[in-house]
């Protein structure tokens, strides 16, 4: 692609992990009572067939990273893990009150902040309590996110030994120059360590967390991480754009400034030489940010079409249901999305007395669920079609000449009725659904609230 192209194009834009986008809910928000009946809803569609999907996060850090743009807690203290896990567990007993059968799990993902942070005994406490109210699906699928430096062999043994089977390490750049700028340090001997112990314990996917665009990377520094990667052979990486968010309230980043991040064509070549470096390696790109070895189910979901894209970002299968537990989840029942306040203190106060923790939502119209779903047939199979009568909407004719003007520049070609990304304008892939974007279109915002495109 072009340089000016790239210029063109970069501006700021949503990742799509929901539509419609946070910033864009309703701000009246959603109402308790349409929550739990989207919840039951969705609940009841789903449970025999394809089980619900559980998100807990789990926010504490020991170290602040500065390029962090996650929900997280910074702490040393340890003796915030037991109130913590004991107000997910009563969170929990909320909805399994509201359900009208046990529910059947399909998936559990720890995220964060660092669920490694909590000891191994807490986390099966936690586990163990979530599960003595549900089923597991046959073929369910539980993984964790985990920092490299504070796993231990007895961490992976524990979550194995529950079901958990993927895991993914925070990795970001191996440059010493680029750790310390983002206040991380952490060897490759560490990544090393948990990455070979996974295998031995028994982990089928491991998954290593890089990104580009962070300050004082360079090509030469992109070549290098992945040569370290290329030695402990992941199955799956994700290789995501930094994002530079420092107006968002509380995220920490910090000790740089823009001057010290790669400009955008240079943030391109670093993108660039990733992906050149990991398909020579075998890996697929797979949707954005994601690549994956061809022995990977994701792969597979990818090619059978069945890959999915929600909070957590790309998943190898769909449920309808994925109930958020913890400070600022958020959860999805397909027609309305709920998400949780946002610090321990309040998320404490409210589950402990025993109501949800629901701080904002939005309930989605039909349009919306129509957008919803040509966002995601983008983002996942780079294309959509319009050819079936439910997939079209009042505005569809605009939104194609949105397209007809992208199409120009090469980066959507029509199809009968639908249209495809070609593999060289992937990386505009959020662009192409900006396109399709009503609630970003009617209500531009003034202010920067979304990280650039590319
Ligand atoms: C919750 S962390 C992973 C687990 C653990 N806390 C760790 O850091 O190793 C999730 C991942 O989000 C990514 N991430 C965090 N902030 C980001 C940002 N500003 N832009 C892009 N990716 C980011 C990082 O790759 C990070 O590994
Ligand atoms: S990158 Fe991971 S360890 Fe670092 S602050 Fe963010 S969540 Fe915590």
């Amino acid at each position: 692609m072009s340089d000016s192209l790239i210029q063109k194009y970069n501006i700021p834009g949503p990742r799509y992990t929901s539509y419609p986008t946070v910033p864009f809910w309703d701000e009246a928000g959603i109402s308790l009572e349409d929550w739990k009946k989207t919840t039951l809803r969705a609940f009841n569609e789903s449970n025999e067939k394809e089980g619900i999907s559980l998100y807990i996060h789990l926010p504490f850090c020991e170290n602040l990273c500065t390029f962090c743009g996650c929900h997280k807690r910074i702490t040393k203290r340890h003796d915030v893990e037991e109130p913590y896990i004991t107000t997910v567990l009563k969170e929990w007993d909320l909805y399994c009150n509201l359900l009208p059968q046990k529910p059947n799990i399909k998936e559990i993902h720890l995220g964060g902040g660092t669920p490694t942070f909590f000891s191994p005994q807490k986390l099966r406490e936690l586990i163990e309590g979530i599960l003595a109210k549900a089923n597991r699906c046959t073929d369910y699928e539980f993984s964790f996110e985990a920092h490299p430096n504070n796993t231990t062999k007895e961490h992976l043994q524990v979550l194995f030994d529950l079901g958990f089977r993927r895991n993914s390490f925070g990795v970001q750049d191996y440059d010493l120059k680029v750790q310390q700028t983002i206040n991380r340090i952490q060897p490759f001997e560490n990544v090393e360590r948990t990455t070979n112990q996974s295998r031995e314990i028994g982990y089928t996917s491991v998954s290593h967390d890089l990104v580009f665009g962070l300050p004082f990377q360079t090509k030469e520094s992109i070549i290098s991480t992945i040569e370290k990667t290329k030695l402990l052979k992941p199955d799956r990486i994700a290789f995501y754009s930094y994002a530079h968010v420092p107006w968002i309230k509380g995220v920490g980043q910090r000790g740089y400034d823009e001057n010290d991040l790669p400009k955008e064509i240079e943030k391109r070549i670093l993108y660039e030489t990733g992906k050149k470096l990991l398909s020579e390696l075998g890996y697929v790109e797979i949707g954005m940010d994601h690549f994956a070895l061809v022995t990977d189910n994701m792969h597979e979901a990818m090619v059978k079409k069945t890959l999915h894209r929600n909070f957590m970002g790309y998943t190898a299968g769909k449920t309808k249901l994925m109930i958020g537990l913890g400070m600022s989840s958020i959860s999805d029942s397909w027609y309305s999305f709920a998400q949780n306040v946002k610090t321990v203190e309040e998320y404490q106060e409210i589950v402990n007395k025993g109501e949800f923790p629901i701080f904002r939502g939005h309930l989605l119209n039909n349009e919306d669920l129509i957008i919803r779903e040509h966002i995601l047939n983008i983002m996942c199979h780079f294309e959509t079609s319009w050819k079936d009568d439910r997939l079209k909407f009042p505005e569809l004719n605009e939104c194609i000449e949105r397209l007809q003007e992208m199409q120009k520049d090469g980066l959507v070609e029509f199809t009968e009725n639908g249209i495809k990304v070609p593999e060289k304008a992937r990386p505009f892939v959020r662009n192409i659904c900006m396109a399709f974007d009503l609630r970003l279109i009617r209500n531009k915002p003034t202010t920067r609230i979304f990280s650039m495109t590319i």
